[in-house]
């Protein structure tokens, strides 16, 4: 295996932005408690889950959500890997895009999220993948010199360093190629909590509207794990599945394997 020097990192405002179309990956998402939803009757689409958690209905995330570390502890760590999706577009707009992506924060505490990973997508009928690495309420910025294909396994990284400060990391598994960015937080109300460790399939919003979700089949999420301050590591199997309903439709489903693995599949 070739070892990568890590890319250049020049930060570029993501093209949608140059462009004019500000992207904005995650405020809280909207949540509905299934335990009392008629109209989100679902839960046969996780019965094959070992998850005991209650799932979660939102119109822009999709995935699991462990939504509190352990007692007196906090999230620092989260990472997972899964293989870049063929994507494919059902032809009613030029473009369509979803994004892929671990993250600290934003969940239950929404004043900050320390996040990282691809957005995958179809533009004109060519598929569009960018690696992407955000400290929220900032914009996103992508890394340029991280080309990305179809069938990559992509593994995505966050490490908290402090409350002010944090690491954001994707590697191409095959290669062992790797961008890594430190970042600060934004503004002095934007720390991080440790609250929340997720990862997410996430319907985002271009020009200031949710994207046109494209369909992105099925992402397995292998290796997936949170780590706390005092050194923990916590797997998914506690955490809240996260299930996404646009227009009253649903159109992700979510299936724990085990504790490290899940799979969010496009319906
Ligand atoms: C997610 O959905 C909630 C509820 O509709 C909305 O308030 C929030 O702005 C959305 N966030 C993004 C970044 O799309
Ligand atoms: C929800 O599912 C339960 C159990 O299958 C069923 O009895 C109930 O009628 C369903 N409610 C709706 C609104 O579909
Ligand atoms: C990642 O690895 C795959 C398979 O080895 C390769 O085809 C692809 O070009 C690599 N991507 C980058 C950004 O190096
Ligand atoms: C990120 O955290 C993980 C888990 O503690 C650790 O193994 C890894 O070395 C850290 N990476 C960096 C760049 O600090
Ligand atoms: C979860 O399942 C996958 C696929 O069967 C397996 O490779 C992995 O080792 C399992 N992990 C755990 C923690 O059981």
């Amino acid at each position: 295996m070739k070892l990568f020097e890590s890319v250049k990192l020049l930060p570029l405002l993501v093209a949608a932005q140059a462009t004019g179309n500000p992207i904005i990956k995650i405020a809280a998402p909207s949540l509905t408690d299934s335990s009392d939803s008629d109209s989100h009757n679902n839960t046969e689409t996780i019965s094959h889950s070992p998850s005991s958690q209650t799932t979660a209905y939102s119109n822009n995330w999709s995935g699991t959500v462990l939504s509190q570390p352990p007692s007196g502890d906090e999230f620092t760590h989260v990472s997972t890997t899964f293989t870049i999706p063929k994507v494919s577009s059902d032809g009613l707009d030029s473009y369509q895009s979803a994004s892929v992506w671990v993250g600290i924060d934003g969940a239950t505490v929404s004043d900050a999220i320390l996040q990282t990973g691809v957005d995958v997508g179809i533009r004109d009928g060519s598929p569009l993948y960018t690696a992407w690495y955000q400290w929220y309420p900032e914009a996103s910025l992508t890394w340029p010199d991280f080309e990305l294909q179809a069938g990559d396994v992509i593994v995505t990284t966050v490490n908290a360093t402090s409350k002010t400060s944090g690491i954001c990391i994707v590697e191409n598994k095959s290669t062992g190629q790797k961008a890594t960015k430190t970042l600060e937080s934004p503004n002095p109300s934007s720390t991080l909590s440790g609250q929340n460790a997720e990862w997410i399939v996430e319907d985002f919003l271009s020009d200031g509207k949710p994207v046109p979700l494209v369909d992105f089949g099925e992402i397995t999420f292998e290796e997936s794990r949170a780590e706390t301050k005092k050194g923990k590591s916590v797997g998914v199997s506690g955490a809240t599945p996260y299930v996404m309903i646009i227009d009253g439709k649903q159109v992700s489903e979510v299936d724990v394997v085990n504790d490290s693995q899940f799979k969010v599949k496009h319906t």
